[in-house]
């Protein structure tokens, strides 16, 4: 049975289980986590609610149209139009919400440490509608004992008490933008409660939206789990830019040799050298854990050494550049270079601590005389430099000095590179099916 509290809203009974058609949703944070999450609970037929600081995300989710490529405004609008899906900037709509969702932003500050300032502005505004039967879970990566430490003393500060009148737990977000084969949906998600009730709730819920849901027996536990995930890449890409700058001396084909050890069928998995990490997941989430490390009084390794290497990658791209050029007798200072992709990785159009940025950077202050051309990037600015996306054509191509493969891009025609362009610098090993290339090809 539900009943109403003071304030007239709807009491939920303690057994409440969140079924679509009868609980309501909340989104905190409308980004590349927030909007395809919400869409799969709209889909699965749950009321949706999204709430975003940012008016132009209302907006447009208000006129039905996506603007995160892994969300197609074929599947947003009609939910949006049937009334399912709703978005707003007032926080006072949580007082419909039964969950809510938490997908802010967790940045660093300049010196690595976590910046978790949106969780804090979230939470804040999330406690003034906190009612009774309401779940809160926080999906947004931050270190372990954020769940536990920081936001239940903010939630329970009302006076309400946690795995009793209100529930608290941490399931963390894996999506992969641009992935087709592994989405929100599908990707296991990993759910940690305050208290085993908070756990159950929690599981429950996404169980009606998400194919695979796993409990586990902590939110420390989830905050961790996560981490280690992203840790994991970090120090494997790390690990095969250090071989790329190895076989570079050594005057091997890391590719080869990364191909070739793939073929053992247990105990490897390929990583792949490139110019450098990026997006807002590998080159921030780690120090979140060392930092929290740090405070326990332990100093981690492989965090820092990993950081430190692929941090390093977009200087040696650069480094590379200034060979491949003195090779042609030229010098980058008033060189033509044709930047391919400045995205961070290829087929999405995230430039968050894209190391394609860096480089430009880099061969700005170099004297390099810049263009570049991405299908996901029409324009950006960075470090006061402004720049708008070119075609890649045979005159652009044969204009350069040197074209710089950094996204490789599907929608790159990889022959006419190699037709028109005399020298191209490939970190990603795009080119190699391009037969009989016109110019020369630098791989990393
Ligand atoms: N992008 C990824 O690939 C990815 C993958 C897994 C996990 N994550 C994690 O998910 C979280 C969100 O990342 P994202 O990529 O979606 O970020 P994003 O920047 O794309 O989106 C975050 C959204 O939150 C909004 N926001 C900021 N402060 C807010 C507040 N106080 N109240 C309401 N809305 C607020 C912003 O306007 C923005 O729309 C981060 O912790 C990130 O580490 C990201």
């Amino acid at each position: 049975m539900s009943g109403t509290n003071a304030t007239g809203k709807e009491q939920r009974p303690s057994d409440f289980e969140y079924r679509p058609g009868e609980a309501t949703v909340a989104v905190i944070g409308l980004g590349y986590v927030g909007l395809p999450l919400i869409t799969e609970f709209a889909a699965a037929g749950f009321k949706s609610i999204g709430i975003d600081i940012d008016q132009a995300k209302v907006d447009s989710i208000a006129a039905g149209k996506s603007y995160i490529p892994d969300v197609p405004t074929d599947q947003l609008g009609p939910l949006v139009h049937s009334g399912t899906l709703s978005a707003t900037t007032d926080f006072a709509a949580l007082a419909e919400a039964d969950a809510m969702i938490i997908c802010v932003p967790t940045p660093l500050r300049k010196t690595k440490e976590p910046d978790i300032s949106h969780i804090l502005s979230a939470c804040n505004r999330i406690v003034k509608h906190l009612r009774r039967g309401q779940l809160v879970i926080l999906e947004s990566t931050t270190y372990p004992g954020t769940t536990d430490e920081v936001i239940l003393p903010i939630f329970e500060s009302g006076g309400l008490k946690v795995g009793k009148d209100f529930f608290l737990a941490f399931s963390p977000e894996r999506v992969d933008p641009g992935n087709k084969q592994y989405t929100t949906k599908n990707i296991c998600k990993v759910v940690g409660g305050v208290t085993p009730e908070c756990t159950r709730r929690a599981a429950a819920l996404y169980s009606h939206a998400i194919q695979k849901v796993m409990a586990v027996s902590s939110t420390r536990v989830a905050e961790t789990a996560k981490l280690l995930e992203n840790t994991y890449r970090s120090v494997n890409i790390a690990l095969a830019n250090e071989l790329a700058l190895t076989c570079q001396r050594l005057k091997i084909d890391v590719w080869e040799v990364i191909d070739a050890a793939a073929t053992k069928p247990f105990g490897f998995q390929a990583f792949y050298p490139g110019p450098g990490i990026g997006g807002h997941c590998i080159p921030l989430d780690p120090y979140y854990l060392s930092w929290r490390a740090r405070l326990s009084g332990f100093e981690t390794k492989f965090i820092g050494l990993a950081g430190e290497i692929n941090a390093g990658m977009p200087h040696y791209v650069v480094d590379l550049i200034v060979d491949a050029l003195n090779d042609d007798g030229k010098c980058v200072n008033g060189s033509r270079i044709f930047i391919l992709g400045v995205a961070y990785k290829k087929n999405v159009g995230d430039t968050r601590e894209s190391p394609a940025l860096e480089i430009m950077e880099l061969l700005h202050a170099k004297g390099a005389v810049l263009s570049y051309s991405d299908p996901y990037v029409p324009r950006f600015t960075h470090a006061g430099l402004a720049f708008q996306s070119v075609p890649v054509t045979p005159d652009a191509l044969r204009e350069t000095d040197c074209a710089v493969i950094v996204s490789d891009h599907r929608d790159f025609d990889y022959q006419t590179i190699g037709k028109h362009a005399k020298l191209i610098l490939d970190t990603r090993n795009a080119m190699k099916a391009v037969s009989n290339p016109k110019g020369r090809i630098v791989k990393l």
